[in-house]
């Protein structure tokens, strides 16, 4: 809130009007609804805040803008001088009576999405889309969930490090990943950065990045971005408990902490969302092996989990569960072997239902030759993964970390139809535009 102090008008925000009953104000929007009767045209008007009404009487604003605003299309830009007054009936139990109105630029064309919005508009005016209602609360709830979730791990001494989206190798296989040509040299869009952060432990300890990761698999499921946020954490002398730990905490306390301060707007989404509450479950890939197996599913051990597995998994418990010690073969090279039982590896998977996997983790490798070895079985070049050896030459730790799917976590907590109504300008397979 603003006010001029010379003509002692405050400019607001729709969602303050209530505060200023009685006075005048100024609000910049756009238009939403106009409905005219006579001499009165009832207008909605609506900002980043919200929706209001305003009443304009062409004895007020004067004939010349009253006929302009009758040929006005949806979308125009609007400024508006006005009263407020209490009115039960408008939205938020106030209404503006217009004294004077701006018309800063009238929408050229009928504007194209309407309120039958079939998915195809949505996704080819996805610029226009994010001004609806439903979008702005979303994007406003993903702006207050990656604040969160920067607070809380800055608070808990950690470091964000910025890591290049540029580079050379794969980390989590090498047929999922954008090419790049990089000055005539080949070059991929980033999987993770986990490898950067690994290497930006042995600078400060407990360090964390949220940036985009780029996966080319031709997945058409509700639940894969080619283009999506991870928030990724690594930590030095943190073994695979205190990792699981730290993953907990930090899920738990961040979403409680989201659901406390937006409970109206999640609730509006997800009316059935229930806080997380710690401890979760813990089961092995062996366990759940077992499990499915009981359930009459046909899996051999060795195999990775689909989503069908993952699903049975998942609503057998009402809250997240975390599957740990995977055959190595089903995972990436990095991944240290369970000391007690060399093969399964010391890595874990936190899963929900819908949305699958919401975060993936692990303990390192930390000894050179051993990942050495591991590069070499894995099928890799040595030579491509040289700086990331040189991380295990010069006083390698013990050390985990984890990467979480920002866009999962958030189409979960408000039961979207697709994760691609979790992020402003989403990427698939099939959209890359506008
Ligand atoms: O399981 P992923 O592939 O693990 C890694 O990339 C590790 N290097 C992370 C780390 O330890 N630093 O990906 C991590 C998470 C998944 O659990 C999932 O939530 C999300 O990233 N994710 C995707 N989200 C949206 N669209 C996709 N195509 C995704 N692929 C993975
Ligand atoms: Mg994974």
């Amino acid at each position: 809130m603003e006010t001029d102090t010379t003509t002692g008008i405050s400019e607001c925000k729709i969602s303050e009007l209530e505060k200023f009953v009685g006075r005048k104000v100024k609000i910049h929007g756009w238009l939403y609804v106009k409905n005219t009767v006579g001499k009165i045209s009832f207008l909605r008007i609506r900002d980043s805040s919200g929706i209001a009404q305003v009443v304009v009487r062409k004895d007020r604003v004067g004939e010349e803008i009253f006929e302009k605003l009758d040929k006005l299309k949806r979308e125009s830009s609007l400024v508006i001088e006005g009263v407020v007054k209490r009115d039960e009936r408008a939205p938020g139990g106030v209404e503006l009576g217009a004294e004077s109105l701006t018309i800063q630029s009238p929408s050229l064309e009928d504007y194209p999405l309407r309120k039958d919005l079939s998915p195809n508009l949505v996704w080819k005016y996805r610029h226009l889309f994010i001004r609806s209602r439903i979008m702005s609360i979303i994007l406003k709830l993903r702006s207050s969930l990656s604040n969160m979730f920067r607070n809380w791990l800055i608070g808990h001494g950690f470091f964000e490090v910025d890591a290049p989206s540029i580079v050379t190798a794969a980390t989590e296989g090498g047929a999922r990943m954008f090419e790049v040509d990089y000055f005539g040299k080949k070059a991929f869009l980033t999987q993770s950065s986990q490898f950067y952060l690994e290497g930006a432990i042995f600078s400060l300890e407990k360090v964390f990045c949220f940036q985009p990761s780029f996966r080319a698999e031709e997945s058409k499921t509700r639940r894969h971005l080619s283009e999506y946020w991870h928030l990724e954490v690594e930590a030095s002398n943190m073994d695979f408990q205190q990792l699981l730990n730290l993953e907990e905490d930090m899920i738990t306390s961040v979403v409680n902490e989201f659901y406390d301060k937006h409970r109206d707007d999640i609730r509006r989404f997800n009316p059935g969302f229930k806080p997380f509450e710690k401890p979760f479950k813990r089961i092995t890939y062996t366990q759940a092996v077992e499990l499915l197996k009981d359930k009459g599913v046909v899996i051999e051990w060795g195999r990775d989990l689909g989503v069908k597995e993952e699903k049975l998994i998942a609503t057998t418990f009402s809250q997240p569960v975390f599957i740990t010690h995977y055959p190595k073969q089903v995972r990436a090279f990095y991944h240290m072997p369970d000391p007690e039982n060399p093969s399964v590896v010391l890595s874990a998977d936190l899963i929900l239902w819908p949305y699958g996997e919401i975060i993936g983790g692990g303990q390192r490798i930390d000894d050179y030759k051993m990942l050495l070895e591991r590069i070499v079985e894995s099928g890799y070049n040595p030579d491509d993964y040289s700086w990331y050896l040189d991380l295990r030459k010069y006083g390698s730790v013990p050390h985990s970390g984890f990467g979480l799917g920002f866009e999962r976590l958030l189409a979960h907590i408000l039961n979207l139809p697709s994760i691609k109504y979790a992020i402003p300008y989403p990427r698939t397979q099939t959209i890359v535009y506008p």
